[in-house]
């Protein structure tokens, strides 16, 4: 594939990707799609190789600045090279660097996360948000002993066969639980249950369809990966309280929402306390970790040896130290107003720049997470209205942020952290402007 190295945007905004590009090639040869996820692959015009992060900037290969509002999907809460989670992981790598074995960290993280989470009262510990995924439905299976699972149309719950399904579907496999690649057998899916998102009626057809064989309805409380729709008024309790009545679990899944909504995430801005909850990226600024939280009783299963959960790296001391140093540092009073409102600004310029430009855009979600929509005049309320979006002009929109050293995710999708301030405020401001008349 060849691609450009340097894009233009007016005669002043020239960056060049050449470096990268030769790596790329390079990394194709031995490391299979030359990325180390799908994801990474839809990033135009090349995937970007990196040297270093501080703050919210990352320095790639070819020697510039860039300033980041994709926080490397979410996890970056704090930035890279913050010195208190730096120099918590360092003390910690001096100690040991895994035991397999119990630490004194596995307790304070656990009692943190109690304080913190509403609601919580126990928790367990794995290592990414797929994993923790599949911990919470084991322990919803065990628990109830059913074996269906619903999730919802446009919603990311890893990458497992079971749960990657329906995640982005076209309009020919909406209505149905559909495989969203190859290697992935029917058989490994037919118990997952894909229902449109904020349509309390669909949820209650399921229930009747299927009584008793539920164990559990797993939910982004907030649909980032779906384009950041927000929850219908009493869509997401209407779920709590159906499970609870069907003798389902429910589960939010926070792996994004955690320790980003808010210090308490979906269930501290909802004011709602689900069965369960999962946790990953933002939870630990960058290394990997991840937890199933919720009510005592709902791992009881674990207690009593119905069933197992197991992983070499659970509660890992190294990324412990970087989870409790990560969400002290949220703890400070008045981080998340301030990420709220630096994303709320974004949020206003870019509406503000699409309409001086004779744009049609919306943006929806939060401060801290929020996806810009070109081609839509209401919030999308759910995939089937996300699917209408017009991506290529994001993808133009993106590229021109490029080219003003602004780096993004390729989605629509912005995530914001504790390191943007107002002096990113003032580089963003113009390169938002500038790159909506660039569109015309
Ligand atoms: C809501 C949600 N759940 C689960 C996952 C899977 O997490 P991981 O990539 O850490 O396995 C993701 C990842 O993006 C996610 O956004």
């Amino acid at each position: 594939m060849s691609l450009n190295t340097t894009t233009r945007s007016g005669n002043e905004h020239v960056i060049t990707t050449k470096t990268s590009q030769e790596m790329y090639e390079r990394a194709c040869r031995s490391l299979a799609t030359g990325v180390s996820t799908g994801f990474r692959r839809r990033v135009t015009p090349v995937p970007m190789y990196f040297v270093r992060g501080d703050g919210p900037y990352y320095y790639d290969v070819d020697g510039q600045e860039f300033l980041d509002y994709g926080l490397s999907f979410g996890p970056l809460i704090v930035g890279n090279n913050h010195p208190t989670l730096t120099e918590a992981v360092n003390r910690q790598m001096k100690l040991a660097y895994t035991f397999g074995a119990q630490h004194q960290g596995e307790i304070d993280l656990a009692e943190l996360m109690v304080k913190v989470l509403p609601g919580v009262e126990r928790v367990i510990f794995a290592n990414t948000g797929s994993e923790a995924v599949q911990s919470a439905l084991r322990l919803a299976r065990a628990r109830t002993g059913r074996d269906m699972v619903v999730k919802f149309e446009g919603h990311y719950h890893g990458w497992h066969n079971n749960m990657l399904v329906s995640n982005h579907p076209t309009t020919e496999q909406l209505g149905r639980a559909s495989p969203s690649c190859g290697g992935q057998p029917p058989e490994e899916y037919a118990l997952t249950i894909a229902l449109p998102w904020n349509d309390l009626s669909a949820v209650r057809r399921a229930f009747e369809e299927h009584p008793d064989r539920i164990a559990a309805i797993i939910t982004e409380p907030i649909l980032v990966n779906g384009g950041s729709c927000m929850p219908v008024d009493g869509y997401l309790k209407g779920l709590i309280d159906l499970c609870a009545e069907h003798g389902a679990v429910s589960i939010f899944d926070e792996v994004i929402t955690g320790f980003r909504v808010a210090l308490g995430g979906a269930r501290e801005m909802f004011g709602l306390e689900p069965d369960l909850s999962t946790y990953a990226k933002a939870m630990a600024g960058g290394f990997s970790m991840a937890a199933v939280a919720g009510r005592g009783e709902m791992f009881d299963v674990l207690e009593d040896g119905r069933t197992g959960h197991f992983g070499t790296y659970n509660g890992n001391p190294i990324s412990v130290a970087a989870a409790i140093a990560t969400i002290k540092i949220l703890s400070e009073p008045g981080t998340f107003k301030r990420m709220n409102a630096h994303g709320d600004a974004i949020r206003r310029r870019i509406e503000q720049a699409a309409s001086e430009c004779g744009q049609t855009l919306v943006t929806t979600g939060t401060g801290t997470a929020f996806t810009v929509h070109f081609g839509l005049t209401e919030a999308p309320r759910a995939w089937t209205d996300v699917m209408k979006t017009d991506e290529q002009a994001y993808d133009r929109f993106r590229a021109a942020l490029l080219q003003r050293k602004i780096y993004l995710l390729p989605d629509g999708r912005w995530y914001l952290g504790a390191t943007h301030t107002d002096r990113e405020l003032e580089k963003v401001f113009p390169a938002i402007d500038q790159s909506m008349k660039d569109l015309a």
